[in-house]
């Protein structure tokens, strides 16, 4: 299965080419929520200097439970989508009664927490806890469906069946934090939505889309 090959390739590529972000260099649960959190609407060098603040204000989820919810909302100002900090401040409270402030260590557990999607939980439990389950974000359909060619619709039922079947195989069992933080980071510096530069590409050869001049086809999202 050709998967062998890409994971490999992908991941030299990371290791040369990725940022150092903070949240990149810890194992803490509660820190990587906080970044997955501010990433979903957020770009990086928006959200980082709130990551930061956040963390001084509250560098543990006991912190954050204590919290009055007035001050997270005044804390989250300027980066909209307040429902996000609503939520955290909710699911911190629950993560402290429930569980003893220590995050569940799996994906299905931790999707049940409020605020917790799919994406966010196999995050979580891939990157700080080493759970082989494939996070599958934007930059993730988009790798997918250029290298391997997948032409479904992206939002359509079935086609992310498709590709959740795709990205289980690939998932490897050896640091598949590593591996979902490398699809993530090829897809938001390599593999961009508009004009990627597939010239200089590392895997332009095992590239479905580059053999076949279709990046801007790719992936394939039906209008709404
Ligand atoms: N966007 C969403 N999650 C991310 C991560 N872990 N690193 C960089 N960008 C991201």
């Amino acid at each position: 299965f050709e998967g062998v090959h890409f994971n490999k390739r992908l991941k030299s590529w990371y290791l040369k080419n990725h940022r150092p972000l903070l949240w990149r260099q810890t194992n803490d649960p509660y820190k990587i929520w906080l970044s997955e959190i501010i990433l979903q609407q957020t770009r990086v060098a928006q959200g980082t200097p709130y990551y930061e603040k956040f963390l001084l204000h509250y560098p543990t989820v006991f912190d954050l439970a204590n919290a009055d919810e007035r001050d997270v909302l005044r804390l989250w100002q300027g980066l909209g989508y307040y429902s996000r900090a609503r939520n955290m401040h909710f699911t911190a409270r629950q993560v402290v009664k429930d569980f003893d402030g220590k995050f569940p260590s799996t994906a299905a557990q931790l999707s049940k927490l409020k605020g917790l999607g799919a994406y966010t939980a196999s995050a979580i439990a891939s990157f700080a806890y080493g759970e082989a389950v494939a996070a599958i974000d934007g930059n993730v359909y988009r790798v997918m469906s250029r290298i391997f060619g997948i032409q479904s619709d992206m939002l359509s039922n079935e086609g992310k069946k498709e590709f959740a079947t795709l990205a289980k195989e690939l998932i490897p069992a050896d640091d598949p934090g590593t591996y979902n933080q490398a699809m993530i980071e090829f897809g938001a510096i390599q593999c961009v939505p508009v004009s990627p530069n597939c010239i200089i590409c590392p895997l332009n050869d095992i590239c479905f889309a580059f053999e076949f001049g279709m990046q801007k086809e790719l992936p394939v999202k039906a209008k709404k």
